[in-house]
């Protein structure tokens, strides 16, 4: 693998404080003592700085973290910062993610998303930043049918969700800076992410916070869409991969080989926590709902030397395990008390660009 002298310094990782960017901040943390981090948040709904409350002290004081409460879609806000911090890059994932609230609302996808990118796309151009990776999906290619072959990065983009349209008009914009203004930026798409701290709004923690509390576990439809899953720790190590060693201008798929019926996975972690399979219910299903994912990633195996680690039994039983002896952490964002430890961290998290002058 090529690593590129941009990496090392000071990097800035956007969306920190949620579910792939707390985990891409603890492997940061681990593996790359040198580097410096920012974590820049805006500590929306989705964001809990408890994730990171077992590391961040300790690296704050060492000086290789710091938090910034701020926008991605603030563009004064963002050059400011820029311009005070002298990034050497950025790891983007600040985003809206979830496709339910996407089609109850889409508003806050197209500012996060879309008008996000650009102004972090133009503050790091104007501050000169060298590398610039942008965290994108999968679900920028649409879906399959059950015999089609899996998306490459030559599948031409056909969103189905708000969410999803906003995350390919943020890829667009992130590939355009590259052959417009010759930016170095290196776009991913990955499948379905699962692990520790995920937001229990999507699947498989939703799945194993209510069979554990008893509580019915909602199948949209009848269970039969496929989603490729993706230990978030594989996903992470394939974000850095890119970082260090993926070609200026373009794009890598990651994916866990491990194609999944919704059905089937919601039986397996039923059976995990000792659930009864009575609470399995049949909702409406989701509008749009796209019907399969499959990522081929010959191309990041062959250029990053990148392959997912874990099989889907291994993280399945290790993430079971984790809701299992971290119970104070779901419950804290069942009941809403998470959010006071957001509000503490936003207080002081506001003075962050004044504290690096
Ligand atoms: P998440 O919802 O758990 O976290 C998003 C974070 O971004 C939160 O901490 C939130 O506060 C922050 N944020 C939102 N709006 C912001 C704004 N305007 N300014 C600054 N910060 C803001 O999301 P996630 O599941 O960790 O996903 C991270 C990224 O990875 C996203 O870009 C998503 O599209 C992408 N992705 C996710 C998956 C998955 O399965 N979850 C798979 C592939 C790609
Ligand atoms: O493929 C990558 C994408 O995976 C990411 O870009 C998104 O940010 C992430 O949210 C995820 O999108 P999905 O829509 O696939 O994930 P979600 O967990 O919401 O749903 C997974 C599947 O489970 C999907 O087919 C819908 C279904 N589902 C979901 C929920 C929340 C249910 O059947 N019941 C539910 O309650």
């Amino acid at each position: 693998m090529v690593k590129t002298s941009t990496t090392a310094g000071r990097i800035l990782v956007t969306g920190g404080m949620g579910f792939i960017g707390s985990n891409f901040v603890r492997l940061l943390l681990a593996e790359r003592p040198g580097w410096e981090m920012w974590n820049l948040d805006l500590l929306t709904y989705a964001a809990n700085p408890e994730n990171l409350a077992d590391v961040a002290p300790a690296a704050e004081a060492a000086g290789r973290y710091r938090f910034v409460r701020g926008d991605v879609a603030d563009p004064e806000r963002m050059a400011e910062l820029f311009r005070a911090a002298r990034f050497d890059a950025v790891a983007h994932f600040a985003a809206e993610s979830h496709v339910d609230r996407s089609i109850a609302s889409a508003a806050p996808f197209v500012r996060t998303n879309v008008v996000g990118t650009q102004v972090l796309l133009d503050a790091a151009r104007e501050a000169g930043v060298r590398r610039f990776v942008h965290v994108s999906t999968d679900e920028v290619y649409g879906d399959l049918e059950a015999d089609e072959p899996a998306f490459t990065e030559a599948t031409p983009i056909r969103p189905s969700s708000p969410y999803s349209a906003s995350k390919a008009g943020s890829d667009h914009l992130a590939l355009a800076y590259h052959r417009t203004h010759g930016m170095d930026v290196v776009v991913t798409r990955c499948s379905n992410n699962y692990g520790p701290y995920q937001f229990p709004e999507k699947l498989i923690p939703l799945m194993i916070v209510n069979a554990l509390e008893g509580h019915p576990l909602p199948v949209y439809g009848r269970g039969e869409n496929v989603r490729d899953w993706i230990h978030v720790e594989d996903h992470c190590r394939g974000v850095l991969a890119a970082l260090e060693g993926g070609r200026g201008g373009e794009v890598y798929n990651f994916g866990g080989a491990s194609e999944r019926r919704n059905l089937e996975v919601v039986r397996r972690i039923a059976r995990a926590v000792g659930a009864s399979e009575e609470l399995i219910r049949f909702v409406t299903d989701r509008p749009g709902h796209d019907r399969r994912y499959a990522i081929d990633f010959a191309k990041a195996r062959a250029e990053l030397g990148w392959t997912p680690s874990r099989t889907f039994d291994e993280g399945l039983e290790a993430t079971v395990r984790w809701y299992l002896d971290n119970r104070g952490w779901w419950q804290r964002v069942r009941d809403g008390a998470y959010r006071t430890s957001a509000e503490m961290i936003a207080s002081w998290g506001e003075t962050g660009v004044e504290a690096a002058r």
